[in-house]
């Protein structure tokens, strides 16, 4: 469907609505609003700009290779090699096509095994972030800039998809429409694994807590978001994803090391 039509479809369902509920001057009302909102300018989405921000702040301040480490979250080898083997122990194989969605620096695309021959298809909002990344990853490998709350690609196309610590910077509104979106471009059986922060695991208070001391000093702070286990199982079961796996952050060891962040690894149904 166009977007004209959906804002047509819309249109009318509010103009039905309101004449069922409240007569004309609910009408009115609800019809101002509709136009206001329809006909205001849109501006980027939060997290274009937080990022944004950040990696200009990161770059001046920085020498490059610390820079692009930092803007992901550091240690850019150590986690890129923890990322792979989380990929591995989930079924990761020889030429299966995967989409790394937020896929920064190129920490994940720098530590994939050349030998496996992936496909790989990279994607990010920043073009300082991807200009690095294609220059630590095999010519072959795909990046795609995009800004919005989809996945640019073909249903049913990639046989894995992961989003590390990207979900930890959105509103939960937004990771559903993703996970949504994400699901289409999987191929039945294929899995997603996106790794999240908890209230429920000690070791994540810290990060929430740095949060709350920027909000109460008034510096507006970057969106750290949690989603709990429980938030998750509700999501997969709407979504009709099965939910193979959750993994708390500090528990599970991948070749002898912990990812900090915890784990969820969802399949598409056959
Ligand atoms: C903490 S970094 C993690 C990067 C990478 N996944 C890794 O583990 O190295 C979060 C990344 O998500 C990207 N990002 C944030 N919001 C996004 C969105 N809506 N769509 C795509 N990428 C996004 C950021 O630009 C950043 O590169």
């Amino acid at each position: 469907m166009s977007n004209f039509s959906k804002v047509i479809g819309s249109f009318r369902n509010k103009v039905i609505r309101s004449l069922k509920n409240g007569g004309f001057i609910s009408l009115y009302r609800q019809l101002k609003v509709f136009f206001l909102i329809k006909t205001s300018k849109k501006t980027e989405f939060h997290f274009v700009q937080d990022y944004q921000k950040r990696v200009k702040n990161l770059i001046r301040s920085y020498p490059i290779d610390e820079a692009m480490s930092l803007a992901v979250g550091g240690n850019y080898f150590e986690i890129g090699n923890i990322e792979k083997d989380i990929l591995l122990q989930y079924g990761l194989k020889p030429n299966m096509s995967i989409v790394d969605y937020g896929c920064g620096s190129g920490r994940l695309a720098h530590a994939l095994p050349i030998e496996y021959n992936i496909n790989y298809i990279g994607i990010d909002i920043l073009d300082e972030l991807i200009n690095y990344a294609k220059t630590k990853s095999p010519a072959n490998y795909k990046f795609i800039k995009h800004r919005k709350l989809s996945v640019p690609l073909n249903s049913e196309s990639a046989d894995m998809i992961c989003a590390f610590s990207v979900f930890t910077h959105l509103l939960h509104e937004e990771s559903y429409i993703y996970i949504e979106d994400m699901k289409r471009v999987l191929k039945k059986g294929g899995k997603l694994v996106f790794s999240f922060c908890e209230f429920g695991l000690p070791e994540h208070w810290p990060v929430f807590l740095s949060t709350v001391d920027n909000q109460r000093i008034g510096i507006l702070p970057d969106l750290n978001t949690f989603i709990e286990k429980s938030v998750i199982k509700i999501w997969a079961e709407r979504l009709e994803f099965k939910l193979l796996e959750m993994v708390d952050g500090n528990n599970k060891k991948f070749n002898g090391k912990c990812l900090g962040q915890s784990l969820a690894i969802l399949e598409k149904p056959e």
